[in-house]
C-alpha cells in the first residue's frame, strides 16, 4: 500500500486529513463470528519525539524483549504513575511523562496544523496467535479509542493511520494476517494536527485507552446494520426497519415477529422505550454468514411547538455532563465503573447525560439503553484554544479541516445510531463558528432524524434546539416566555423561537455548590419551552497521587509540574473523584425529584413529574418526630396519578403530640419505591416533604447572679476573666468567642465573578477585635467589643451578655454594623471618594474553640448534610448524629463546608475519659447556623489539598445568625440577590450546658 503521508516517519503528524487506510467503523453488536480481544499486556517504549522513533518499528523481527510492558487499554501517563506492581510513585519517579491539565489553552503553540518537536511517541507491540482465515473471510483490526494520531503495522507491513481519539477506527488486515503467530505494532503520537480538534477541558493523556480487537468477518457477514424502531403512541403500533449491507432476516422472538432486512415490519403492539421505561427487545439479525444479537427499543422523537416529544409526550431533561474518568485509571473505564455511574445517576433522579465532550466508551451507551437515560451524544470536536488567538485559523472555519470534521460526525453516527438512548447529536463543544460545523449538521440531518445540537450556533440556524450555557435565571425566564432579544438574522430568529431551549451546561458544581438549582428548576417547571439542563459536571476529575509522606491525595492541575495548567478547575463535579456523592448531588436529586410533595394541614399534594409513567411503583411513608424522636408512623397508598398529573391525598388524623419546652414536632413524608426497580432498590427515597406540626418556644432558664472568682467571674459552668474573655467552660480550656464574618472562600466565592475579592478588600479575613468595656450589670457580665480590619472603616460593634442560668450559662450577642461596607473606595484626583458597590457578608456569627470535644456531634435542625441558603432542598429537619470527622465535607480543594442550618440544639462530645465533662450542649434561643471543625477556618483556607488538614487539639465551633448563599460564580451567575447576607443589626442567643 502506498500512503500520501509517509507512515515510517510519522509524516502524518501535521496532516489535516483524518487518516489513511481505514474503513467505516460501524456499531458492533454481539456476534457469532470470532472476535479476538487484543487487550492485555503489550510491549511498550516511549520515545521523546519524531527524532526518536524505533527504526523498522513494525518489523516482525524487531527485538522488543527488553521493552516495558503496558496494559492495553490505558493511557501511558496514568499507567506510569505506578510501578509494575501497581504502587503509586511519588513525583520525580513517574515512568512515562505525566498527565497535564488545561481548560482552554492548547498545551503547545497555536500554530496549526503543526505541533512542536517535544512530542512523546508511544510505541506498542504485541504478538498473538490467530487461527487464520478461510477462503473469502476478512480480518478487521478495530480500535475503540487511541489518543491522538496513530499508525498501525501488521506483520511488518504498514496498514494505515488514524485520528479521532474518542471514535472507533478499523483497518482491513485480511491481506496481512495469517495462521499462527502475528505481530501488530501501533505507534501513537501524543500531539498531532488532530489535537487541534480535541481541546476539551480535561486532562491531556495519551495512548491506546480503549479496547482493541481483531474481528474475523465471515463470508456474508454483516458489517453494518441500522435499526429504526418507531413507536406510535396513539395506536401503540411499532414500525421497525432494519437495514444491512448484506441480505439478512430479522427476528424478535418475544414478539413472535420476523421479517426481512430492508423491509418495514409493522408490529401491532409493543411496549415503548423511554428513559423511565427502558424496555428493550432482544432480536436477531441473521445473514447466511453471521448472526447478530441486538436489543431494540421502540421510540419516536419529534419537536413540536418548541417541545421535544418522546412517543408523543413532552420530556424534561434532568441531566449532567459526563466526562469519562477514574482517579486510578484515567480515561479508561471498566464496565463496573460505568455501571456505578448509572446507579448513582438513577438513584439521584437524573435522567439524561450529555457525553461531554466526545462519544463515550460504546458500552456506556448500551448501559444507557438498558437502564434508561436520555443521551446527547457529542462529537469529539473542540477548538476552544483558538479563542486566545481571536479565533484566527479556527479549524471549523477553514475548508482544509472539513474532511476531518465530517469524518468525525460520520463515525459517531455509524457507531451510535442504533441506541434508543441517544436522542440528540451534538456537533461538539466550544469550537467557535464556521461552515464545517454546518456541514457536520447537514451530514447528520441527511443520515438520521434525531435533532442536532451545538451551543456555538448562536442563532440556531443549522441546529434544532436553542442551547446555551450558564445563562442566568433572569435570562432563562425571558427565553422560557419567548420574549428574549432577537438574533440579527430575522429568519433564524423565527426558527429559533420555535425551538426547545436547553441549558447544555449550568450550575457549575465546583467545590461547595452549586447554589440556586431550585431557582432554575422553578423556571423549567413554568415554561414548556425549557427542555431542561445539564449540570456541569458529573465528577471531580482528580487523580490519585501520593505525597512525599506517602499519603494518598486527589491531585489536580499543577500537581504534575505542568508548565501551563488550570489548577482546580478540573475539580468541579457532583461526585468526588472516588464517586462519593457531594452535597451538590444530593441537592440536585432533591430539586429534580420526579415526585414532589407539598404537605398541607390535612392533605399532601403529590405531583407526578414523570413524563411517561404513573406513580404505581411508589408509596408514601410518613412519620411524626418530636425533637427528633419518632412517635408515630405509617404508610399511605397512592391512587393512580398519571404522568405530569397531581392529586391531594388525605393525611391521617394525628393526635397532638406532647411537647416539652423548646420542642418541635414535625411530620415527614417520604416517597419510596415499593419494589426494586432495576438499579434502584426497594425503599429508595425519591422525594420528601415536611411540615411543622407544633412547637413550644423555649423559655429561658432563670438567671442567677455571676459570682466573683479570681480576676473575673464564675457563671454556671463558665469562667470569664476581667477582660471579658471566656477562659473555661465546664473545666475545659476555651478559645474565647469572637465575632466571625469570615468563611474559607469557596471556589465560587474566589472566582473573579464571585464576592471574594470584595470581602478580602474589606479585610473580612483579618478582623481585629477591641474590648471597649467589661461590666457587671444586674448579675450578668456585659462585654462591649468593636471589630474591624486594618485600614477599613466598616466594622461591627457587638454587645455580649453572659448570664448564669443555674448550672448553665446563657450568652446573648447583639451585632451592629457601622461604616459604609463599600468596595473600591478610591480617592479621585479631586480627592473625592467614588463609592463602589455595597459589600455583603460571607457569614455573621461567632466562633470559639474548646479543648478535646473531638468525638460525636448531635443536633436538631437541618441535616444530615450541609446546607446553605441557596442549597437546602435535600436537607430535613430532625435529630442528626455523626462524628466530628464526618461532619466535614472533604472537598478535594479545601474550602468552607459543613454548615448545618436552622439548628435549635447541638451536642458535642469528647472521646477522652477524664474527669472533665464529656459533653457540651448548645441550645439556641432562635435557630442558628452551626459548624464544628477540628481545625481553624484559616487552616481550611491555607490547605491546597484535603490531605493537608490535620485535626488540632481544639474543636472550633461557629454559630451563625446567617450565611451567604453559594451561587455558581466559578462559571455562571454569582449568588442571586435573595441569598445575599447584608450587614444589618442582628442578634443571636445560646445557652451552654455542660454535663
Ligand atoms: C464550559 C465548557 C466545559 C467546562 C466548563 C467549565 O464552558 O464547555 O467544558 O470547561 O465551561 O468547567
Amino acid at each position: 500500500m502506498t500512503f500520501v503521508h509517509d507512515i515510517e516517519t510519522a509524516a502524518f503528524v501535521a496532516a489535516v486529513e483524518p487518516g489513511e487506510g481505514r474503513r467505516v467503523a460501524a456499531q458492533i453488536a454481539p456476534t457469532d463470528a470470532p472476535v479476538l480481544s487484543l487487550d492485555g499486556p503489550w510491549r511498550f517504549r516511549l520515545g521523546e519525539g519524531l527524532h526518536d522513533l524505533t527504526p523498522s518499528f513494525g518489523a516482525e523481527a524487531l527485538d522488543d524483549a527488553n521493552w516495558d510492558e503496558i496494559a492495553v487499554p490505558s493511557s501511558w501517563q496514568i499507567a506510569g504513575l505506578r510501578d509494575a506492581d501497581g504502587a503509586l510513585l511519588p513525583r520525580g519517579e513517574w515512568r512515562y511523562g505525566a498527565p497535564a491539565y488545561t481548560n482552554i489553552r492548547y498545551p503547545f503553540p497555536v500554530d496549526p496544523p503543526a505541533v512542536p518537536n517535544e512530542n512523546p511517541v508511544g510505541e506498542y507491540r504485541r504478538r498473538f496467535e490467530y487461527p487464520g482465515l478461510a477462503e473469502g473471510e476478512h480480518a478487521v483490526l478495530r480500535f475503540e479509542g487511541v489518543d491522538s494520531s496513530f499508525s498501525v503495522w501488521v506483520n511488518g507491513v504498514a496498514v494505515g493511520w488514524g485520528t479521532g481519539s474518542r471514535l472507533a477506527t478499523e483497518f482491513d488486515v485480511t491481506a496481512l494476517i495469517r495462521a499462527g503467530e502475528n505481530t501488530v505494532a501501533v505507534r501513537v503520537l501524543q500531539w498531532s494536527a488532530a489535537t487541534y480538534l480535541e481541546d476539551q477541558d480535561m486532562w491531556w493523556v495519551s495512548g491506546i485507552f480503549r479496547s482493541v480487537s481483531l474481528r474475523t468477518r465471515p463470508v456474508g457477514g454483516i458489517d453494518e446494520h441500522r435499526i429504526r424502531a418507531d413507536y406510535d403512541a396513539t395506536t401503540g403500533e411499532a414500525r421497525l426497519l432494519v437495514e444491512t449491507d448484506v441480505p439478512a432476516t430479522v427476528r424478535i422472538p418475544e414478539l413472535a415477529v420476523s421479517g426481512t432486512a430492508g423491509e418495514p415490519i409493522v408490529i401491532s403492539s409493543v411496549e415503548p422505550w423511554t428513559a423511565e421505561t427502558p424496555r428493550l427487545y432482544d432480536a436477531e439479525i441473521a445473514s447466511p454468514g453471521e448472526t447478530l444479537r441486538v436489543r431494540i427499543g421502540f421510540r419516536t422523537l419529534k419537536i413540536v411547538d418548541g417541545e421535544l416529544l418522546v412517543n408523543g409526550s413532552p420530556i424534561r431533561l434532568r441531566g449532567v455532563n459526563r466526562h469519562e474518568w477514574h482517579p486510578d485509571t484515567g480515561r479508561t473505564l471498566d464496565v463496573a465503573t460505568m455501571l456505578r455511574d448509572i446507579e448513582l445517576l438513577k438513584t439521584h433522579n437524573i435522567n439524561a447525560v450529555r457525553t461531554s465532550h466526545y462519544p463515550p466508551d460504546p458500552r456506556f451507551l448500551d448501559l444507557c439503553d438498558e437502564h434508561g437515560l436520555y443521551v446527547i451524544d457529542e462529537c469529539d470536536v473542540e477548538t476552544h484554544g483558538f479563542v486566545h488567538a481571536g479565533w484566527v485559523q479556527n479549524p471549523p472555519a477553514d475548508p482544509r479541516w472539513r474532511a476531518a470534521m465530517l469524518d468525525r460526525a460520520e463515525r459517531m453516527l455509524a457507531r451510535d445510531r442504533n441506541h434508543p438512548s441517544v436522542i440528540m447529536w451534538s456537533l461538539g463543544n466550544e469550537a467557535g463558528a464556521g461552515d464545517n460545523l454546518q456541514a457536520m449538521a447537514d451530514l447528520l440531518h441527511a443520515g438520521d432524524d434525531r435533532p442536532v445540537h451545538y451551543e456555538g450556533d448562536q442563532n440556531s440556524s443549522y441546529v434544532d434546539v436553542y442551547s446555551r450555557m450558564y445563562a442566568a435565571p433572569d435570562e432563562v425566564a425571558l427565553i422560557g416566555a419567548g420574549v428574549e432579544p432577537g438574533t440579527p438574522d430575522v429568519a433564524a430568529d423565527a426558527r429559533r423561537r420555535r425551538q426547545p431551549f436547553l441549558l447544555c451546561e449550568y450550575a457549575h458544581a465546583m467545590g461547595n455548590g452549586p447554589g440556586a438549582l431550585i431557582d432554575y428548576e422553578r423556571l423549567f417547571d413554568r415554561y414548556p419551552r425549557l427542555l431542561g439542563g445539564f449540570v456541569w459536571e458529573w465528577m471531580d476529575q482528580g487523580i490519585t497521587q501520593v505525597d512525599a509522606r506517602g499519603r494518598e491525595f486527589v491531585a489536580y492541575g499543577g500537581d504534575f509540574d505542568e508548565a501551563l495548567h488550570d489548577s482546580t478547575y478540573i475539580i468541579d463535579g457532583l461526585v468526588f473523584a472516588d464517586r462519593t456523592p457531594s452535597p451538590g448531588l444530593t441537592e440536585y436529586a432533591a430539586v429534580i425529584s420526579p415526585v414532589r410533595l407539598t404537605v398541607g394541614s390535612d392533605a399532601v399534594r403529590v405531583e407526578n413529574r414523570h413524563d411517561h409513567v404513573s406513580l404505581d411503583g411508589f408509596e408514601l411513608a410518613w412519620r411524626v418526630e418530636v425533637d427528633g424522636d419518632q412517635v408515630a408512623s405509617g404508610m399511605l397508598a397512592l391512587p393512580e396519578i398519571g404522568p405530569r398529573a397531581d392529586a391531594d391525598i388525605a393525611l391521617p388524623i394525628l393526635d397532638a403530640p406532647a411537647l416539652a419546652d423548646g420542642q418541635q414536632a414535625w411530620l415527614t413524608i417520604d416517597v419510596v419505591r415499593r419494589a426494586d426497580a432495576d438499579v434502584v432498590p426497594a425503599g429508595h427515597v425519591v422525594g420528601t416533604g415536611q411540615r411543622l406540626l407544633a412547637e413550644r418556644t423555649r423559655t429561658l432558664r432563670s438567671a442567677t447572679p455571676a459570682v466573683a472568682a479570681g480576676d473575673g467571674w464564675r457563671l454556671g459552668p463558665a469562667e470569664i476573666d476581667d477582660r471579658g474573655r471566656l477562659v473555661s467552660l465546664g473545666g475545659r480550656a476555651v478559645t474565647t468567642p469572637v465575632l466571625d464574618i469570615w468563611r474559607a472562600l469557596t471556589d465560587n466565592d474566589s472566582h473573579v465573578e464571585g464576592q471574594g475579592a470584595r470581602w478580602l478588600e474589606l479585610g473580612f479575613d483579618r478582623m481585629l477585635h477591641r474590648t471597649v468595656e467589661v461590666v457587671e450589670d444586674d448579675g450578668a457580665i456585659r462585654v462591649e467589643t468593636v471589630t474591624g480590619a486594618a485600614g477599613v472603616d466598616s466594622g461591627f460593634a457587638t454587645t455580649w451578655v453572659w448570664t448564669a442560668v443555674g448550672d448553665a450559662v446563657h450568652l446573648r450577642v447583639r451585632i451592629r454594623p457601622h461604616g459604609q461596607f463599600r468596595a473600591g473606595i478610591e480617592p479621585t484626583t479631586l480627592g473625592v471618594a467614588a463609592p463602589g458597590p455595597v459589600v455583603t457578608l460571607p457569614r455573621l456569627g461567632i466562633t470559639f474553640a474548646l479543648d478535646g470535644l473531638d468525638d460525636r456531634v448531635r443536633w436538631f435542625g437541618l441535616g444530615p448534610g450541609e446546607s446553605y441558603p441557596d442549597s437546602r432542598q435535600a436537607v430535613r429537619v430532625g435529630a442528626h448524629e455523626t462524628s466530628v470527622a464526618a461532619f466535614q465535607t472533604p472537598y478535594a480543594h479545601p474550602q468552607e463546608n459543613g454548615a448545618r442550618q436552622d439548628v435549635r440544639w447541638a451536642e458535642i462530645s469528647g472521646s477522652e475519659i477524664t474527669g472533665r465533662s464529656p459533653r457540651l450542649r448548645i441550645e439556641a434561643d432562635e435557630s442558628l447556623g452551626f459548624t464544628v471543625r477540628p481545625w481553624r477556618t484559616a487552616d481550611l483556607e491555607r490547605a491546597t489539598h484535603a490531605v493537608q488538614l490535620e485535626p488540632s487539639d481544639r474543636t472550633w465551633i461557629t454559630l451563625d445568625v446567617a450565611q451567604a448563599g453559594l451561587g455558581t460564580a466559578s462559571c455562571g451567575p454569582d449568588t442571586l440577590p435573595p441569598y445575599w447576607l447584608h450587614p444589618q443589626e442582628r442578634e443571636l442567643g445560646v445557652t451552654f450546658i455542660v454535663d
